[in-house]
């Protein structure tokens, strides 16, 4: 090797040519990865629709059959602080969770059981069927747990009070204790349990140690904090604040 080779700036100029072309890859491959990761995240949010209105299996979540079964659903937004749909915000545009950190279009919780700091003022819905006389009603819920927020799907069926599934899509509880809630036996409870009592604005469903037959499901074993969290998290967002508002107009004698 010559002795020039050594030289401090051939060493500097190498290294610099090397992060130069590695940079070139690295953001070459973002950019063109990026319409295929967005893709999959489309993918990935709606079969997380899908499987908790039971409209699918996880196993049956290919992108043919994912894409299927979502023409036969209508996304709308409603305003959350009157219960009523609204044209006034594109739901293909809508990010509902950047709208919750955003301080133009969220307000501080005074009560915040659900444990989200701040609420969106608009939210989406997803609906299965006709929309005066829906088959599903499906609505993002989220709220935390003991180590982190939990983000899901509660699905009704068209009374606006039955429950046909639930499913979350992310969280960090504990595998095996808070993280149950992804346990397909506990899932396998919800459906058919009330959100309401008759003539009731108030949710009344959630975990217990002794689950009512109407309302409630077992609580999980170990993980009392999550699972509070969560009968918080699906009562805030079946609640007043939440989109009982919307739920109630497909409710009798409410
Ligand atoms: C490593 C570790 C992980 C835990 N993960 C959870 C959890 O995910 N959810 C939860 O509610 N409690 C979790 N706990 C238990 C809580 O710290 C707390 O003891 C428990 O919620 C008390 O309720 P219990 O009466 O159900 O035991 C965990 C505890 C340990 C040591």
């Amino acid at each position: 090797m010559s002795k020039n080779n050594d030289s401090m700036k051939k060493t500097l100029t190498v290294a610099f040519l090397l992060c130069l072309v590695c940079s070139v890859i690295v953001s070459g491959a973002a950019v063109s990865l990026k319409p295929l990761q967005e893709r999959n995240q489309e993918h990935d949010r709606r079969s997380n629709i899908l499987i908790a209105a039971g409209l699918i299996q996880p196993r049956e979540a290919t992108f043919e059959r994912v894409n299927a079964e979502f023409e036969k659903i209508q996304v709308k937004v409603v305003d959350l602080r009157t219960g009523e749909l609204t044209d006034a915000i594109s739901p293909e545009e809508y990010d509902q969770l950047r709208a919750a950190a955003d301080p133009a279009t969220s307000d501080t919780l005074a009560s915040d059981p659900a444990g989200i700091r701040r609420l969106e003022r608009y939210g989406l819905v997803y609906i299965v069927g006709d929309l005066e006389n829906p088959d599903r009603i499906i609505i993002p819920v989220r709220g935390s747990g003991l180590w982190s927020t939990l983000y899901g799907f509660l699905a009704l069926e068209g009374d606006g009070n039955t429950i046909a599934g639930l499913g979350f899509y992310q969280h960090a509880e504990t595998p095996g204790l808070g993280g149950e809630v992804d346990n397909a036996n506990w899932k396998a409870q919800w459906p058919g349990k009330q959100v309401f009592a008759a003539g009731s604005m108030q949710p009344r469903l959630g975990l217990s140690r002794n689950p009512s037959a109407e309302h409630e499901v077992d609580t999980l074993a170990g993980a009392t904090l999550t699972a509070r969290g969560v009968t918080n998290l699906l009562q805030f967002w079946t609640g007043d604040q939440g989109y009982g508002r919307f739920l109630a107009q497909f409710r009798q004698g409410v």
